[in-house]
């Protein structure tokens, strides 16, 4: 009995110590998995180029001159666009060459009102309304745009440029379609604006996207008419044609919404070498 107890006891030995080596061998396995592993998340990281998001982003922006009839306006934009295709706001578009010459040869439609402009880019629409008007709010959707907006109209509230500016001049941010952004400006400015302009802010979503930004542009347009309950407001869209499709489309949208577009006499012109056109957008 005392016998069969003691080979009993060292068969539970031989088999305790063969567990033991079992799980030694695992556990060194196990350690020699991780470290393979760790080596190879460790070469995986040494391929991943981390790019933080201002490589995408040139702000590189020069100080530069345009003139528009008797009016020199001089600011800071890119001459050629960043890598990031919702960055288009850093450049001067043709569409602003377009709406700019057309207001400087009719500035008296600018004296003494309220403007609110639409994707203002880097403000140079806003910035010559701001010579002539009461009051010009610039907007745009996109945060690095808005910085050089920013920038562009505190180089024109400076001392040195204060006297061409003769009055607020402000940059709020606006999404179109957002009708929250909306009511905070309009809460802000009460009882809406004379003028709504907006130049070559119909293209990128178009071309760029599935989802054309038309309809939310229009959506955004119609909110601030309405907000001038029965007073006279209008919307000056300096449109620069780069697709037959687009064409019909603006024209389709804004009757959509029961807006009419009229074509201003003698603006048809070649922009750079595209066609643009200057259109009133009203109520119906
Ligand atoms: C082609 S740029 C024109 C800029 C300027 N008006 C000009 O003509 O030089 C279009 C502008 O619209 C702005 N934009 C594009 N989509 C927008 C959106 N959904 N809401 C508000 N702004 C937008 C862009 O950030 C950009 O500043």
């Amino acid at each position: 009995m005392g016998a069969a107890r003691s080979s009993k006891v060292k068969r539970n030995r031989e088999t305790a110590t063969e567990e033991n080596a079992v799980r030694l061998k695992l556990r060194t396995l196990n350690m020699e998995e991780r470290g393979n592993q760790q080596k190879q998340e460790e070469e995986e990281e040494e391929e991943i180029v981390c790019l933080d998001a201002s490589f995408f982003v040139d702000d590189n922006y020069k100080l530069t001159n345009f003139t528009f009839g008797s009016q020199d306006i001089e600011l800071f934009c890119l001459h050629s666009a960043s890598t990031d295709f919702d960055l288009t706001g850093q450049l001067v578009w043709p569409g602003a060459m377009l709406l700019n010459d057309y207001l400087s040869k009719n500035v008296k439609m600018l004296q003494g009102c309220t403007v609110i402009e639409l994707g203002s880019g880097v403000g140079i629409t806003g910035i010559l309304c701001g010579r002539f008007c009461h009051k010009v709010v610039m907007t745009d959707h996109n945060e690095e745009v808005l910085k050089i907006l920013k920038k562009n109209i505190e180089l024109h509230s400076c001392p040195e440029n204060i006297s061409s500016i003769s009055h607020e001049l402000v940059a709020e941010k606006l999404e179109w379609g957002n009708t929250g952004h909306i009511d905070e400006i309009l809460q802000k400015h009460p009882g809406g604006f004379d003028l709504i302009l907006g130049a070559d802010i119909y293209i990128l979503l178009c071309i760029y996207s599935t989802q054309s930004s038309i309809p939310r542009l229009f959506d955004s347009v119609k909110q601030l008419l309405r907000a001038r309950e029965g007073r006279k407001c209008k919307f000056i869209l300096a449109y620069v044609s780069r697709a037959k499709t687009m064409d019909s489309l603006i024209i389709i949208e804004a009757s959509k919404l029961r807006m009419k577009m009229k074509e201003v006499t003698g603006t048809r012109c070649i922009v750079g070498n595209l066609e643009g056109v200057v259109f009133e957008v009203t109520l119906e």
